[in-house]
């Protein structure tokens, strides 16, 4: 491989939500904010001839890639054809500490990151809206019926009231708290989870709308709260969440023993975050030392990585 310029980066970062997934499909409102203590960065340089990438999926020509980098390759092709450019030429070179699968808007971020890559490279203006459109386009192969929160969030500084039919509402979601956001291990399953709520919703013998609506006016009221800086409060929306979420069947034996045990070291809310089955779960805490107490908490029982963030920074 003969790299013939210099490199042109794109950025992204991974998102939580805090409360609202699932409700958002249904356009419900969601809360997210940014997480930037997990990126990604692609870099993309000048080759001769058919273009190749190197990601933890796969290292070699892209005509060579795997099915599941199918929602990356469609986008490069989607970009090339709007910039009218060759599709070839290219190294792509994809670096993620972002835990894939894990709820925390990993393919939302890695295709964020290409896309501004991408257009620096071509030296072209990437406008929001473009930049969406193009995330979209690999979302919806990754996701099936994304509500859109993931492509919004990853490339925001801050955070999110995001609902599928209206405007993003940017806001300031400083508290005077910490978030500690704890990795199963597992690979969750939003394909799968997003598709039995669908079920639940559209059958009338259940309750699945219901449950839908509450999950909404909880996140309403938790906006409220975030504005009024009422930590307590909306640690016990985030709990009341988790109970729907779990009714929902998107929790799981081990989201529930974590959120259990979060609650039992001092946490004021949990409940998982993003798609469930699996992916990551938070805890809110009030003070460091709690944070830390319930993080080390989470490893004994089982998580496999742990964050705090600081919710006031
Ligand atoms: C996935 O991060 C969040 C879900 O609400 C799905 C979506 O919003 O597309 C489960």
């Amino acid at each position: 491989m003969k790299v013939l310029s210099d490199a042109a980066l794109g950025a992204a970062h991974g998102k939580i939500i805090l409360v609202g997934e699932h409700s958002v499909v249904y356009n419900e409102p969601a809360i997210a904010i940014p997480f930037t203590s997990a990126t990604v960065e692609v870099i993309i340089t000048k080759i001769s001839g058919d273009s190749t990438v190197n990601s933890i999926y796969h290292t070699g020509k892209i005509l060579d890639a795997p099915e599941s980098l199918n929602n990356l390759i469609k986008t490069i092709n989607a970009v090339c054809l709007y910039l009218n450019k060759p599709t070839n030429n290219m190294h792509i070179h994809i670096d993620s500490n972002i835990p894939a699968e894990r709820g925390m808007g990993s393919s939302a971020a890695v295709a964020t990151a290409l896309v501004r890559a991408m257009f620096t490279y071509f030296e072209a203006e990437l406008t929001d809206e473009l930049l969406y459109r193009f995330v979209s386009i690999s979302e919806k192969i990754a996701h099936g019926n994304p509500s859109g929160l993931d492509a919004t969030v990853v490339s925001s500084k801050q955070a999110v009231y995001f609902t599928r039919s209206e405007a993003t509402e940017f806001f300031d979601s400083h508290l005077p708290g910490y978030l500690v956001i704890a990795d199963t291990g597992d690979e969750g399953e939003t394909i799968g989870a997003v598709s039995d709520v669908g079920k639940l919703v559209k059958n009338k013998n259940t309750n699945g709308q219901k449950l839908i609506t509450e999950l909404g006016n909880l996140t309403k009221k938790a906006r409220q709260l975030i504005e009024k800086k009422n930590l307590n409060q909306l640690g016990e929306i985030l709990s009341k969440a988790q109970t729907r979420l779990n009714k929902l069947t998107v929790s799981n034996d081990k989201l529930d023993t974590l959120v259990d045990a979060a609650m039992k070291n001092g946490a004021i809310g949990a409940k998982l975050t993003g798609g469930g089955r699996g992916g990551c779960m938070i805890a809110l805490a009030d003070q460091a030392e709690t944070a830390e107490k319930i993080a080390a908490t989470l490893l004994k029982n089982g998580a496999i990585q742990t964050w705090i963030h600081n919710l006031g920074d």
